[in-house]
């Protein structure tokens, strides 16, 4: 059975534009005051895009090689922190990355461009996007916030972290005039990850032999990374797997299967009104 000593689910509120819960915006201050190192690397995304998928191919990237039993005996979320997240009872996301021993730190964050916090770009240090599709988000997003208590019951928009379209443009953007930006996509991860791990290599000053390649495609498989207890989620409280798995089916065009034709339409009409003016192109299928 479920326990049901878990706090109720939290409640959304607008936050400077920006609807939040009371799990981000607690620890506002410190977050804002939070200090990167140089080589910090950290992953931004809009929930769902594939944040764990690139956390676990960082982390082993870097410390597969000395720690290999790492990818197997540490949780993602204590190998990559959570910066803005905190709960009672638990290290917040800044204390967590305040004391990680290892360099480079890798760091997860779903905020907004604006409200990263200004050491980050002081520090000059090297970021790494992932976006995903609208429709498939928005279908992950709402299997996801039925089984996370730490979200409110899904079905009333908007969802936590604000706008999808103010996400993707903010950091499209913003990636148009930084070089430390590095912007990926779900649909380009999952048709060839072989290119795009070697983009990322090639980002971040890394390379890989040929065994260690392919060891690596293998590792951050959905089939590898569904069966690994680490990076699955399976270990966390909130999650009620009864409802809906953390990795739930890994697939581009999904959203075929939850929306109606009618609800198709009427998304691409509010799609293109909002996409007008960017030069950000999603696929919505591979
Ligand atoms: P689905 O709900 O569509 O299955 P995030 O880590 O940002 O919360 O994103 C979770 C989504 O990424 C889930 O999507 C999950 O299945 C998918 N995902 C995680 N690891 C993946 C992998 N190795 N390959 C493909 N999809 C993956």
């Amino acid at each position: 059975e479920f326990e049901m000593e878990l706090p109720p689910r939290p409640e959304l509120f607008d936050f400077h534009g920006v609807s939040l819960t009371h799990y981000i915006t607690d620890n506002w201050e410190n977050l804002q005051n939070f200090q990167a190192r140089p080589d910090d690397i950290v992953i931004a995304t809009y929930p769902k895009a594939g944040t764990t998928w690139v956390s676990h191919m960082l982390d082993l990237l870097y410390f597969g090689k000395s720690s290999p039993e790492r990818g197997s005996t540490m949780p993602i979320s204590e190998r990559v922190p959570f910066l803005e997240f905190t709960a009672p009872g638990q290290p917040s996301g800044v204390e967590a990355a305040d004391k990680m021993p290892l360099s480079p730190r890798l760091i997860k964050t779903h905020l907004p461009v604006q409200f990263l916090p200004k050491t980050f770009w002081e520090q000059n240090c090297r970021i790494i996007y992932v976006a995903r599709n609208a429709k498939d988000s928005v279908v992950s997003f709402f299997h996801f916030a039925r089984m996370n208590m730490a979200h409110p019951e899904p079905g009333d928009w908007p969802m936590v972290f604000g706008s999808w379209y103010d996400h993707v443009k903010g950091w499209w953007e913003k990636k148009q005039t930084n070089p430390k930006i590095l912007y990926l996509m779900y649909e380009d991860l999952a048709e060839d990850m072989g290119l795009e791990l070697d983009r990322v290599c090639s980002f971040l000053g890394l390379s890989l032999t040929e065994e260690e390649r392919c060891k690596m495609i293998e590792g951050v498989g959905f089939d590898a990374m569904k069966k690994n207890s680490m990076t699955n989620y399976s270990t966390v409280k909130v999650m009620d797997f009864k409802i809906s798995p953390f990795m739930r089916k890994g697939k581009v065009g999904d959203w075929k299967n939850h929306f109606t034709v009618s609800q198709n339409e009427q998304f691409d009409k509010e799609y293109q009104k909002k996409m007008t003016h960017t030069t950000l192109h999603l696929r919505t299928e591979i």
